[in-house]
């Protein structure tokens, strides 16, 4: 498999002078296409500020990332944005679905900036809802949904415009144990359709069910490792 995510010694910082924080230093690691990685690493470690790096919704200071053997500019706004809205879903701990909005209106919202025909957007939508067999609550609001359906209503949102890649920061963090492991099927069947999924998270179960996980420390990876579910196939434990 050839590398779809690639990042080499990539380093952001916050603030300046005394209230500077490095929160990457210098971090490097690859991610191939189709393969599921989950990153732990202790509160502050860097792991969502990695996330929105390589979902380019931040820029970084130096460093290289290379997407797809291109790299990616993410001082170049409109590139990076472009870059976003086609290749990457993004799921989030506490949802983030716009309450006035239903939840076929919700999913809709990234194809609309993409500038699909109406006729489009439903079929693309009510598909989108099917497949994650949310679609009885088509017209339901955020409110009047459970925490569980809510993170699949934004799961839906996130791969309607079938990206290549999904990240994840946290999603089942906000769930209870068993709904969680519902929504982490519902990842591990988008990375069996071929999906490239990362997944930040600090239950050490949800990170077993992915291929490899990676350590984060002080902004820097500490250790990767194949999961079980790899080793037992025959892999090896690094
Ligand atoms: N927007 C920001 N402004 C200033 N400092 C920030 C900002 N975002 C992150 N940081 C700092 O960068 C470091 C890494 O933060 P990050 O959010 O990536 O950690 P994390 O591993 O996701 O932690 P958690 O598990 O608590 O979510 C922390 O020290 C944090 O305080
Ligand atoms: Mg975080």
């Amino acid at each position: 498999m050839d590398n779809l995510i690639e990042i080499k010694d990539v380093y952001k910082s916050f603030g300046k002078k005394e209230a500077k924080v490095e929160a990457l230093r210098g971090i490097s690691l690859s991610v191939a296409e189709g393969e599921m990685v989950s990153v732990m690493g202790k509160s502050g470690s860097g792991k969502s500020t990695l996330l929105n790096i390589l979902g380019g919704m931040m820029s970084y200071d130096s460093g290289e990332y290379i997407y797809a053997g291109k790299p990616v500019n993410s001082k170049n706004q409109r590139e990076l944005t472009r870059f976003r809205r086609n290749e990457i879903g993004f799921v989030v701990q506490y949802f983030a679905l716009v309450d006035d909005l239903n939840v076929f209106q919700n999913v809709a919202l990234p194809l609309k900036y993409q500038g699909y025909s109406g006729s489009k957007i439903k079929r693309m939508v009510n598909e989108t809802l099917k497949e994650l067999e949310i679609d009885d609550k088509v017209k339901a609001y955020p409110n009047e949904l459970s925490g569980g359906q809510q993170q699949r209503v934004a799961i839906a949102r996130a791969v309607v415009k079938q990206p290549r890649v999904i990240l994840a920061d946290e999603p089942t963090g906000a769930l209870d144990e068993a709904t969680g492991e519902a929504v982490q099927d519902i990842f591990r069947r988008l990375n069996e359709k071929g999906k490239t999924v990362i997944i930040v998270t600090h239950d050490a179960k949800v990170a077993e069910k992915c291929g490899r996980i990676i350590r984060l420390r002080d902004g820097v990876v500490q250790d990767e490792m194949l999961s079980a579910v790899t080793a037992d196939n025959g892999g090896v434990i690094l």
